[in-house]
């Protein structure tokens, strides 16, 4: 056997699966050692360091998740993964939690490890490849976003591609969690399989069940033939749960048995498939509040939130909105075949004042709306071409909290400035007559002064 073929540690404190273990794995032509403890385990480590460790999670003296937590901390370019009882959701995702990149329930057999073990292998490679790039993350195709916030959301994207582990995406309706979903898919190993994004809130609920996981012929009335569900549509790539916090107890349930056992029920068979396929979930809502309510189970969160990804709400990333508005312009100002459009400062100080309740997807309609919609490509946007309600609109949200007197004094300058000091005009839209605008601005005048 050539001397660069992958080494991996096994750790169990039953002889006989260790050496089914070893067996197995030295069939496929791997490096194998064994340890029969944790102990055992690390002193080999600090003499040979190993490509691989496989460790049980449950033994008498030293939990396997200290091994894995020693490895994290110590020898970091060492993999892990962990050997389950069946039973033990919790310990799974604590595993993966402290750091192991994979986690097989047992009983399993000779394929199912060797699969495991190489998908490990595989993104430990690219791991290592992806060490030799630059510190500065690039963002991910299609992600537009320089700003520190959307900078740290890169990371956890590239990161949550190394591995296989479900991931909750959440963030404000329109924040960018299905273009994050899509980022991590692309980026992962899976990157040739299909991406398979699902609305879940949008489809009835008696319909969820043969949409996910599919239908034999005759299961229902109208059910003909056999059908593929999304799930075996997404085998061998990845699925992406949209509105997840809108599924029905009863999807939720069986959700939970795709996540623990991989395989799923076709509606109208008894016979489990087998599918291979990564979850990611994505909600806008509070998912932790709805556990409160009783209406999304708390175990189905924990399976989800392996790795949660938090988009920020667009007037968290002010940065990033000059950057987006000049992106989008320009690519429906070429679809339309014209010029790149300008915006005038101010038209900009009011884009970035704004609170955009609908973030990103907000912006985007918007941008769009007003290129298509221009009549003389020459002149650049300004206020007055923007909608009323942005023009007058105040970010509460941002900053301290003020006083009504702060907040009038904002409202009326920025009413000013969208009538360009018409001051005729200006009273009009506050519904005041011009002398007591002239008495507001008076004082607000020197107020400003002291
Ligand atoms: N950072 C970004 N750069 C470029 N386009 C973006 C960005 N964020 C979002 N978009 C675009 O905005 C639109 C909305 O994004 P997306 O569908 O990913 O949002 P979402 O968070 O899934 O929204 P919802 O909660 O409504 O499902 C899409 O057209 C997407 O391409
Ligand atoms: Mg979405």
């Amino acid at each position: 056997m050539p001397r660069d073929e992958p080494s991996i540690l096994v750790v169990d404190d039953v002889p006989d699966t260790l050496e089914v273990l070893e067996r197995c794995l030295t069939a496929a032509e791997y490096r194998v050692h064994t340890a029969s403890g944790v102990v055992e385990a690390i002193e080999f480590l600090e003499k040979a360091p190993v490509d691989l460790v496989i460790t049980d999670l449950r033994m008498p003296k030293i939990s396997g998740l200290n091994l894995v937590r020693y490895l994290r901390e110590n020898l970091k370019e060492t993999e892990v993964m962990m050997i389950t009882g069946y039973a033990t959701v919790e310990g799974a995702v604590e595993a993966v939690k402290a750091g192991a990149e994979e986690y097989l329930p047992k009983p399993f057999t000779e394929d199912e490890l060797t699969a495991a073990v190489q998908r490990v292998l595989k993104k430990r490679q690219m791991r290592l490849l992806a060490r030799q790039a630059p510190d500065e993350v690039a963002a991910p195709a299609g992600i537009i976003g320089e700003s520190a916030a959307m900078q740290a959301v890169f990371r956890e994207v590239a990161k949550a591609a190394t591995t296989d582990a479900t991931v909750l995406i959440s963030g404000e309706s329109g924040t960018g969690k299905e273009l994050v979903g899509r980022a991590i898919h692309y980026q992962s190993s899976r990157a040739s399989e299909p991406f398979v994004p699902i609305n879940c809130g949008a489809i009835p609920s008696e319909l969820v069940e043969s949409e996910l996981f599919g239908h034999t012929k005759g299961a229902f009335t109208g059910a003909t033939a056999l059908r593929n569900g999304f799930f075996q549509a997404a085998d061998g790539g990845s699925i992406l749960l949209d509105e997840i916090g809108d599924t029905s107890p009863s999807t939720q349930v069986k959700l939970l048995r795709v996540l623990e056992e991989q395989e799923v029920y076709m509606v109208g068979s008894s016979q489990p498939t087998r599918v291979d396929v990564r979850v990611l979930a994505s909600t806008n809502k509070d998912l932790l509040s709805l556990i409160k309510k009783g209406t999304f189970r708390e175990d189905l969160y924990f399976r989800l939130s392996v790795i949660t990804i938090a988009l920020p709400p667009l007037r968290d990333r002010k940065d990033d909105i000059l950057l987006l508005v000049t992106h989008f312009a320009r690519k429906f100002a070429d679809q339309a075949e014209r010029p790149t459009p300008e915006f005038t400062d101010s038209a900009l100080q009011v884009f970035r004042r704004y609170a955009w309740p609908g973030n990103v997807r907000e912006l985007l309609n918007l941008v769009q709306r007003l290129v298509v919609m221009q009549e003389d490509a020459r002149r650049p946007f300004d206020v007055p071409d923007l909608p009323r309600h942005m023009r007058f609109s105040v970010n509460r949200g941002a900053g301290p909290l003020q006083t009504l007197a702060e907040v009038e004094a904002v409202h009326i300058r920025s009413v000013l400035a969208s009538v360009a000091g018409n001051k005729t005009q200006a009273a009009k839209l506050l519904g005041i007559n011009r002398k007591t605008l002239r008495e507001k601005l008076k004082s607000l005048e020197t107020s400003a002064g002291e």
